[in-house]
């Protein structure tokens, strides 16, 4: 069930895919009527949101599963960070319109307020800025003390861009194919959510927990803390409870996400700062930047729902590969 919001995300991509094979009927814990995955589709495929947000860059990801990821996604950041590439107030009301429309019934059948959509598409100037961060000091075989080894494509590649800066999303994964030893492709992902691939399971298991000690993590998590600063007071005990009651943690009850981190990395002298103040040698390159949807914060701290429909959106985030399964990411903090 998990690769089906990869598998959703991607086939969206795809111009005429809706014709050719249909949908999930179920994606993840939701079922989608016919007129909720054609307007999905419709706001996907065509139209200004899907211009602004350039899916069409993201065909590769279906038509060459065998391929790595990185470059792909690091040419979709180039698309949507541009001055020109800005999706505008009223694009982002229009497609949560078509969609609202065409997913009543949907939403009401999973008691979903209207606001799941609205916030989503609400959440996109926070999600291009997070998409867009730029790091100077990006990850190379001599990072670690070269202690990961070579990436199967290194940074310095021509096919990424490197004016003013690596994309973080880029450095990141490139790190984390030189840790895999493999080139992150959309099969190989497919591979380890499944659990088909024991290895790649295992070696997630194993990520050290100091993997967030990076400045590019540090550089989303202020971007995020700044737009919604009540999640700096909520507990992780708290949240992973309601996610899975059996899982415990070794941490306090009143634990943050930004105590933890601030904990986990203080060897490095990070800190998660709450006004936006990026991490040395991180910049954000989105150009012309829009503001967040004032209405946001209400729906976003109602955590029980949220936590479900982001989810599927955290495919662009280069940490969505450990929360998609599950233990992965309480895992790496009862390890530390
Ligand atoms: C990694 O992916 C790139 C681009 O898809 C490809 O050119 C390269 O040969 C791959 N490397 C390995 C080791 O598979
Ligand atoms: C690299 O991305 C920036 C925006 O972040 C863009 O202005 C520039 O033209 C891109 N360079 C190349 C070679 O695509
Ligand atoms: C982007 O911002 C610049 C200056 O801040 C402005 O001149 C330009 O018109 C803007 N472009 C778009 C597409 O809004
Ligand atoms: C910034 O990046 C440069 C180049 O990689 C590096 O030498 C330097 O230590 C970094 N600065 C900090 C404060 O991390
Ligand atoms: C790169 O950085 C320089 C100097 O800060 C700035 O003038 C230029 O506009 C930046 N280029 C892009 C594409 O952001
Ligand atoms: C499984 O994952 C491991 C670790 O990334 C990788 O070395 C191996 O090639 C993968 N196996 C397959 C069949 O893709
Ligand atoms: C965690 O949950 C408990 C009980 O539901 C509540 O009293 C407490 O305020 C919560 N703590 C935080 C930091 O959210
Ligand atoms: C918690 O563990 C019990 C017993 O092992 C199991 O029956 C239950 O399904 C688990 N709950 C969740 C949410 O995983
Ligand atoms: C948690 O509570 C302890 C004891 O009351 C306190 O010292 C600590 O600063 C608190 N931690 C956070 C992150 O609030
Ligand atoms: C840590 O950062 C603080 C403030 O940014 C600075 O004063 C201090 O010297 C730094 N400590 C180390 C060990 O780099
Ligand atoms: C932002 O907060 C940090 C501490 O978290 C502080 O050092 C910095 O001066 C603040 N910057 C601004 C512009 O307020
Ligand atoms: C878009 O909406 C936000 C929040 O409602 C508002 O602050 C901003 O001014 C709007 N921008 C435009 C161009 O209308």
């Amino acid at each position: 069930m998990r690769t089906s919001h990869v598998g959703m995300a991607l086939l969206a991509a795809s111009g005429s895919a809706y014709a050719q094979l249909g949908l999930p009927m179920q994606i993840g814990p939701l079922h989608f009527s016919e007129s909720c995955q054609k307007s999905i589709f419709e706001v996907f495929t065509s139209g200004s949101f899907a211009s602004c947000f350039r899916t069409a860059d993201l065909l590769p990801l279906i038509t060459s599963p065998n391929a790595s990821i990185v470059p792909v996604l690091d040419n979709f950041m180039t698309d949507i960070c541009g001055p020109s590439d800005v999706c505008s107030n009223a694009t982002l009301y229009n497609a949560s319109q078509v969609i609202l429309s065409g997913c009543s019934g949907d939403l009401k059948n999973e008691s979903l307020s209207d606001s799941v959509v609205t916030t989503a598409f609400g959440l996109y100037p926070l999600v291009r800025d997070v998409l867009c961060l730029k790091t100077m000091n990006p990850y190379t075989n001599m990072s670690y003390g070269g202690f990961l080894g070579n990436p199967p494509i290194p940074v310095t590649s021509s096919v990424y861009n490197s004016t003013n800066g690596t994309f973080c999303v880029t450095s990141l994964l490139t790190q984390l194919s030189a840790y895999f030893n493999h080139n992150i492709t959309v099969s190989w992902i497919e591979a380890a959510l499944m659990g088909k691939n024991s290895t790649a399971v295992q070696l997630v298991k194993e990520i050290n927990p100091n993997i967030l000690c990076n400045e590019c993590i540090f550089g989303a998590v202020d971007l995020v803390v700044e737009a919604f600063p009540a999640i700096a007071n909520i507990s992780v005990v708290n949240v992973t409870m309601k996610l899975d009651p059996n899982i415990t943690l070794n941490i306090p009850q009143n634990a943050t996400l930004v105590s933890l981190m601030d904990k986990e990395c203080a060897y490095k002298n990070y800190t998660v700062t709450m006004n936006g103040t990026l991490p040395w040698n991180i910049t954000e390159s989105a150009q012309n930047r829009t503001m967040l949807n004032s209405t946001l914060p209400m729906g976003m701290m109602n955590m029980s729902m949220p936590l479900n429909i982001t989810s599927p959106m955290t495919m662009s985030m280069p940490m969505g590969m450990s929360t998609s399964s599950g233990s992965a990411m309480p895992s790496m903090t009862s390890s530390a």
